[in-house]
This record gives C-alpha cells, structure tokens and sequence, in this order.
C-alpha cells in the first residue's frame, strides 16, 4: 500500500519504470492506486493547482490593500509611470514596512494591475497604469473602487467561512449563517453598510449607463417614460436623463435607500415595493435585480413589471441588465469563472443565482411575457423583454 506521505517519493521510481514496455501494467496499476496519475509532472501540476486555489484569495486581498492605500490613484496623480522610491515616498505607510512595496506591486503587476515600463536610458523602471486599474482610480464617476471595496467588506466576505455549515443548516444563504439577518436587514440596520454597498451600485450603474449610451442608445428610442425598478441612488437615471432628453425617470426603491434624496421634473425617486406594485411607464429597467431572487420570486417581479407598460405594439419593454452564463463555450476561461463567481457570490449573499438563457427564457415565457432580444455587453448583457 502507498501511503500518502510516501507519494512523492515513489512517483520519481515510477515515472521512470514507465519506460521500460514489459512494466507497464504493474506500473499502470499502481499507479491507479492513489489518484490515477500518469507521472511526476501530472502529480506536480496537480499539487500546483490546489495550491493556487488555496491562495486565490490573496488576489483579491491584494488589490484591496492598493486600493486602501490608493495606489491607483497615487500614479494617476503622477501622471507618468512612477518609481518605486516615489511611490513609497507618496503612499500613506509606516515607512518602516517600505521594503515591503515592492513585493504588493510584484504581485499586482503579475495580475496585470500595473505595468512596469522603462522610464530613462539608465534601465530605471516605473509602475503605470494598466486599462484594468485605470477603472480603479477613485475619482471618477463610474470608478470601480467603491464596488470592489463593497464585494471585499468583511461582511461580505464573512459568509464564505459559513458556505459549508450553511448547507448543512436551515438558513436560506450563508449570509444568515455569518450574520443571523439577511443582507436586506442588516443594510436597514447598519448604516456603514447601506452606504458601502448603495455606493457600489451607484458607480457600477454609472459605468454602464456610459456603456449604454454610447452602445445602444436606440433601445431606449422613442420611450418617455421609464422606471428604474431597485433603481438605487440614481446612478443609471441621472446619466440617462442627461443623455435621453424628453424621458422622464422614476427611480422605485426602499426607503433607507432613497431616504433624503431629492429629485427633479425629470427624475423622481418613489419609496415602494416592487412585488407590490410598480409605478405605470413606457418602460421598466432592471439591472442587477433579478439575480438577487428565487426564481418563483423573478416571475413575481416581471408579472408586476408587465402590469405597469403598455402593449409590444404600443412600445411597451422591460429592459434587463444582468449576467447570461454562457453554456455555449462562446466566452473564454476567464470570464466563464468570473460569471460562476457571481454567481457564487448570489447564492452565498442573497440566495439569487445567475441564470442561462434557457433560464431566463422561463422565467419571461412564465410571466407571460411573448419575445426577447439580447444584446451581449461584456459579461452581462442587455436583454429587451416583450409582452
Ligand atoms: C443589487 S441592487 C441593484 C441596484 C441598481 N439597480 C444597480 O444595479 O445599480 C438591488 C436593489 O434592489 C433594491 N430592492 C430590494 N428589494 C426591493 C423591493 N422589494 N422593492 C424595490 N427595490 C428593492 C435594493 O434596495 C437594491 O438597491
């Protein structure tokens, strides 16, 4: 019997009993015994693997520390790839750690969140931008900052100490588990956490509001009317109102999130329900709303959605913005895993999921709706929904 600890040893005596023919099915058969490796380099690779799953995280942790240190925006503001010295010198540390640095950007940089490019004929480098942290300067309106900070808040990232114990326990999502409340209450609860997260929405909606305009404003031609439903703080509806003259915006929220927030004849900010009623208009927006929701709930939601809009023929849409999990092998490794990771995070913090399009076709055929149309956008897209 190979015992574990003695696998690593014995691949090496393996692998090259693997050359001699007349050894090949002892070999084969011992092999199978562990875990079916065929060789050393099978069994290394495999061992490289898990190890980097295991470290995953320190990805994302790492990005966080730039951010909280403002790294971003510290070479922005240079303006010109900036040297490690002038970095140090700039970032907000206890200078003692400075030799430190080097290895949060060596890491950043292998993640292609910055660049390290020559900056004079003597060899001296510098750290740019890459198009990726370009989105995580905070100073912009659509900035990425505040959603990447929101997702890595710690009681967000909580939950997921909780994922195994919640599939054993009775809690709708393991954000109960870590929390004993859903996500809804404790942002009614927690002020911190209504902030963090309504900013987060706010910058992503902005960031696609710009996308939309630019890419496919014609899907909003025409209408006069349009409620944003969990419209947020009015991220998307004040970059449309400027872009769309003549349509008039309601944003439809919960109270803790609209509270205090004043409107204007173009943009109105109602407090209500959306599984009670939705305001009438030509159209209804919903982005990043149906994947926080059972399914039984998203057929709730678009049944209200197709009370408030008139006929197909006299114009009436339910405009959708959310994720299509591509199972058509369409999207490369990366961006396949980046929608998975959503939908993970759908799971563990809302009990929602992210759904195919065979999926969303039920769910619209279900609520009585008749067509759709799909615009892909990156990894989400734009889906037109027809009575
Ligand atoms: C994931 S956020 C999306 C926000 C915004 N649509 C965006 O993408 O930027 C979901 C929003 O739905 C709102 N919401 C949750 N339950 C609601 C309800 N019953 N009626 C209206 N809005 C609701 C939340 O307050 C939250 O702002």
């Amino acid at each position: 019997m190979i015992l574990p600890s003695m696998l690593l040893y014995n691949v090496n005596e393996i692998h090259y009993k693997s050359t001699n023919k007349n050894n090949k099915n002892f070999i084969s058969q011992k092999m199978a015994l562990p875990n079916g490796l065929q060789s050393s380099d099978e069994l290394l690779e495999a061992q490289a693997h898990v190890w980097n799953h295991i470290f995953n995280f320190i990805n994302s942790m790492s990005l966080k520390c730039a951010l909280q240190l403002n790294i971003p925006d510290i070479i922005h503001k240079h303006n010109k790839p900036i040297t490690l010295s002038e970095l140090i010198n700039a970032l907000p540390i206890n200078k003692a750690k400075s030799n430190h640095i080097y290895r949060l950007m060596r890491i950043l940089t292998h993640s292609k969140f910055f660049v390290k490019v020559n900056i004079s004929e003597n060899d001296e480098e510098g750290y740019w931008l890459t198009p990726s942290s370009r989105l995580l300067v905070k100073n912009g309106p659509s900035s990425m900052a505040p959603f990447a900070l929101a997702m890595l808040d710690p009681v967000l990232v909580d939950p997921w100490h909780h994922f195994g114990e919640w599939f054993q326990d009775d809690n709708p999502m393991a954000f109960v588990t870590a929390h004993g409340r859903t996500f809804w209450e404790k942002a009614i609860e927690e002020p911190r956490v209504n902030q963090f997260f309504n900013e987060a929405m706010s910058s992503d909606a902005q960031f696609v509001a710009n996308l939309l305009i630019k890419d496919c404003k014609h899907v909003f031609d025409g209408l006069k009317s349009m409620i944003d439903v969990g419209g947020g703080t009015g991220g998307m509806a004040k970059v449309m109102v400027e872009a769309c003259p003549g349509l008039k915006f309601v944003v439809l929220e919960l109270e803790h999130v609209i509270d205090g927030l004043k409107g204007d004849e173009m943009l109105t900010f109602v407090v209500g329900d959306m599984f009670v009623s939705i305001p009438r208009a030509d159209a209804v927006f919903l982005k990043w709303i149906l994947h926080d929701w059972s399914d039984e709930d998203c057929v709730k939601i678009l049944k209200k959605c197709k009370e408030a809009i008139p006929s197909k023929d006299n114009g009436g849409k339910v405009i959708i913005m959310e994720i299509i999990v591509d199972d058509k092998k369409k999207l490369d490794h990366e961006k396949v895993e980046t929608q998975l990771f959503f939908d993970m995070e759908m799971m563990t913090m809302v009990g929602g999921k992210e759904r195919t399009e065979k999926e969303w076709a039920k769910l619209f055929f279900d609520a009585g709706f008749t067509s759709y149309k799909i615009t892909l956008l990156g990894l989400r897209a734009l889906i037109e929904v027809f009575p």
